[in-house]
């Protein structure tokens, strides 16, 4: 028994909100415009309520499952987060780690603190790479190159940012390329000495792929605000088919929110999947939450492509309620940056093992065998009378 005071995804949040300075913690947390879609992305599965089957015996639940063509051990890997290194230095270095201790697997974000290289170096297992598409073709086909170079399984295309959201929080907290430093957030920083010493030992807080593409398109000339520009505003599905056709392995689109879009991903570029999201409420403010979404998306494609989630997964009950409306598996985002600030990898490895612990308690409670017999008969909307 674990009588400790971190005991939930929540209590690691209320830490890591103390232990990071102002200005980062508003850039892991805040959404666009009221937040409304972030919020709604927790609240929305509550509106699910799960059965209750008594007496099945079901005492050794299964909770492995494949996602990307990898076994996983439980229905979860980690989300890219862009900057990680800035919640600790240790970044995606040892969330892949932690990832891969686990039994899963990081989606290395285009925005890493280290680079392709360094995060495949670290870890024995192939991860994921996100890849945001870059609308220069010469600068996205390189990093996809690097990528295969290195082991990397599987592309996630994230197609969910033509343009950045209206992050209001970040642009007061003067984050942003480059970052405003007055002497209020100095300050502030200064408050946090030991997240302060590692920043400026271990200088983690720069997008590595983006610098590199960046020195790449521009000789080095420009700024990383040109290399955003550079990326998907003009961006079509053929150039998602164009991406395709590049990459060798599993390839899959994240942000996606629509059935007709789902249906598009799978039969136009002829993506193995898609995510399910709303970037965590930080693109679409009063876009749908993810869950909300998802029961038309795999009306429409299920059995054809595999299907993930994200957005506001927080506790066991929210990642069976997504296996039982359709998705194969879930990815975090936060979570695993409230455990990397609380206690680097460790404490990514702690969030990874405090869901797996309540998964794994849940389906017994539900009476339920396996997270692959999920299915819409275990779950009842709000209101919804038993069949
Ligand atoms: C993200 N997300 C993200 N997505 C992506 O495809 N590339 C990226 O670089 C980033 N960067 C990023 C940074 C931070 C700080 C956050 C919180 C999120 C979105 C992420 O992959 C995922 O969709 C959401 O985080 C899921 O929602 P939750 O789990 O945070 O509620």
């Amino acid at each position: 028994r674990d009588f400790s005071a971190l005991q939930n995804i929540e209590d690691y949040r209320k830490r890591a909100r103390r232990i990071l300075p102002d200005m980062i913690w508003t850039y892991v947390e805040s959404g666009a415009g009221d937040h409304l879609t972030r919020l709604d992305n927790e609240a929305a599965f509550t509106r699910w309520k799960l059965r209750q089957r008594c007496l099945t015996g079901q005492a050794a639940p299964s909770l492995g499952t494949i996602m990307c063509g990898v076994d996983v051990s439980l229905p979860v890997a980690l989300a890219p987060t862009g900057l990680a290194g800035a919640s600790h230095w240790s970044g995606d270095v040892a969330a892949a780690r932690a990832a891969e201790a686990a039994g899963t697997r990081l989606a290395l974000s285009t925005a890493s603190c280290y680079s392709i290289e360094e995060v495949a170096q670290a870890t024995k297992s192939n991860h994921w790479f996100q890849l945001y598409p870059f609308a220069d073709r010469p600068v996205a086909s390189w990093l996809m190159r690097r990528a295969s170079d290195a082991g990397y399984g599987a592309l996630i295309v994230t197609v969910d940012v033509p343009v950045p959201g209206n992050r209001e929080g970040e642009r007061r907290a003067g984050i942003g390329m480059p970052t405003v430093l007055t002497p209020a957030r100095i300050l502030d920083i200064a408050r946090r000495p030991r997240w302060m010493a590692n920043a400026l030992l271990h200088r983690r807080n720069v997008p590595v792929p983006y610098v590199e593409a960046e020195r790449l398109r521009f000789d080095g000339a420009a700024g990383a605000r040109q290399a955003w520009r550079a990326m998907q505003q003009d961006l079509g599905w053929d150039d998602l088919r164009w991406m395709r056709d590049q990459w060798r392995g599993r390839f899959y689109i994240k942000g996606i929110l629509d059935a007709d879009d789902a249906e598009k991903a799978i039969d136009l570029v002829g993506a193995d999947g898609i995510v399910v999201s709303n970037h965590g409420g930080r693109q679409l403010d009063r876009a749908m939450a993810s869950i909300d979404a998802l029961p038309a998306i795999s009306d429409r494609i299920g059995g054809r492509a595999e299907i993930y989630l994200d957005g506001g997964v927080r506790r066991a009950a929210d990642i069976v309620t997504a296996l039982c409306l359709g998705a194969t598996g879930v990815f975090l985002g936060r979570p695993y940056l409230y455990g990397l600030a609380v206690a680097g990898e460790k404490g990514v490895g702690e969030i990874i093992e405090l869901l797996r612990s309540d998964l794994h308690r849940t389906l017994i409670l539900m009476g339920c065998r396996s997270v692959r017999d999920l299915d819409r008969s275990w779950i009842l909307k709000t209101g919804e009378e038993v069949p």
